[in-house]
């Protein structure tokens, strides 16, 4: 019964293997010895795979029972979240995935370069080699010679405990307080929370318009998205795909909102050391605006943790300041200085850059 609350669907456990930078591979030697490894390890073709040299414990768990797990913390949730009093509530949210089978050994020097191929991908996505061929006479003999090990997907179990033993109303609390606390990993785990449990009821700091669901913590996953909503933006038009990409991944607090059907339609994002924050990037899908989301981004974007302590908060807009003012900013010329100072900038445009 408790195992089914916190089973995951297939996507979801493949997706922790997916993200995992190792996985942990425990299986024992013919003579019956436990061995533990840890390895780097890809996705492909419907197996989790790794390499090692073909000598060594490695090869001897080759055919041999085995299992891989990968893991995931989000959140420490400390005991008196949900009980004043009684340590026993005190509990990790956490998600998890582990695969159940035999190791083969990969033989088809095709399929070996396939996972060669997606460990480059996954480690090394900037590039900076020639790809990996079978038959290029760069690889050729490095491919025959290395040790393919892959474990079929086939007796997957995803695990997902994101506080489903809890009440609605007990996971709006620990939703508001896990905002509060706001640890560097507590927005997305807000996110999480409200993803496997529908039935919470939205805590007043995520309250949007009809049919619109607020999200504290942007990734990697929706990074296609966000650059779709900012294509032809005034203030990212010089500026090319990848730099925006990165700059997105770079913020210190990226908040957005989605529509029923899980698209996203909002985003803003900020940088930030808690003492000053600068704000980019806000930007409301054309027919979803003037419905009041950019007001409830931007309130939430202010309230993250890593911006609602800056004693500065900047941002520039071209035409949007009637947004901003509601909120407190003003046109930075009518702010007297705490010290006489010149507001100064360094201009670049990328051409003088030293490689
Ligand atoms: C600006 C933007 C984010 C506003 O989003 P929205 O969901 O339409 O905004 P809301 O419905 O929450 O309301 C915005 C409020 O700010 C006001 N406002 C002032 N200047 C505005 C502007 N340039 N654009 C939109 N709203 C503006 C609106 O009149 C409205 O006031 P109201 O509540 O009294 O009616 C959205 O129009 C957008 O994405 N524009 C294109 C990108 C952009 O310019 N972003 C801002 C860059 S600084």
């Amino acid at each position: 019964m408790r195992r089914e609350l916190y089973r995951m669907d297939r996507q979801g456990a493949v997706a922790v293997l997916e993200r995992a930078p190792v996985v942990h591979v425990a299986s024992t030697t013919p003579d019956g010895a436990p061995v533990l490894r840890t390895v780097h390890s890809v996705v492909v073709d419907g197996a989790v795979a790794f390499h090692g040299a073909p000598a060594g414990e490695k090869t001897e768990t080759i055919g041999r029972e085995a299992v891989i797990s990968a893991e995931e913390i989000i959140a420490e949730i400390p005991s008196y979240f949900v009980d004043p009093e009684r340590a026993c509530p005190a509990t990790t949210y956490y998600v998890s995935a582990q695969v159940h089978g035999r190791l083969e050994e990969v033989e088809d020097p095709a399929a070996k370069a396939r996972v060669l191929r997606g460990l480059m991908e996954q480690f090394q996505p900037e590039g900076g080699h020639v790809p990996i061929d079978e038959a290029h006479p760069l690889y050729k003999n490095a491919v025959r010679g290395i040790m393919v090990v892959r474990m079929p997907l086939t007796h997957l179990d995803g695990k997902a405990k994101l506080g489903q033993n809890r009440k609605p109303e007990e996971l709006t609390k620990i939703l508001e307080l896990l905002w509060k606390r706001g640890r560097p990993g507590d927005p997305r785990a807000i996110d999480l929370v409200r993803q496997v449990n529908p039935a919470v009821s939205t805590p007043d700091f995520l309250q949007a318009p009809q049919g619109a669901q607020l999200l504290c913590a942007l990734g990697h996953e929706r990074t296609e998205e966000a650059l779709a909503l900012l294509d032809g933006t005034y203030w990212n038009e010089s500026i090319s795909r990848d730099m925006v990409a990165r700059a997105l991944l770079s913020a210190s607090a990226w908040v957005g909102a989605q529509d029923s059907s899980g698209d996203l339609v909002a985003m803003a994002r900020a940088v930030s050391d808690s003492k000053t924050a600068w704000i980019y990037d806000v930007v409301v899908r054309p027919d979803w605006r003037q419905k009041g989301l950019g007001k409830a981004i931007m309130r939430l974007l202010l309230d993250h943790p890593m911006v609602r302590d800056a004693r500065k908060v900047r941002l520039a807009t071209r035409d949007a300041q009637g947004l901003y003012e509601r909120f407190g900013f003003r046109d930075i010329g009518d702010v007297p200085a705490a010290v006489p100072n010149t507001e100064m900038v360094l201009v670049r445009d990328g051409s003088d850059r030293v490689e």
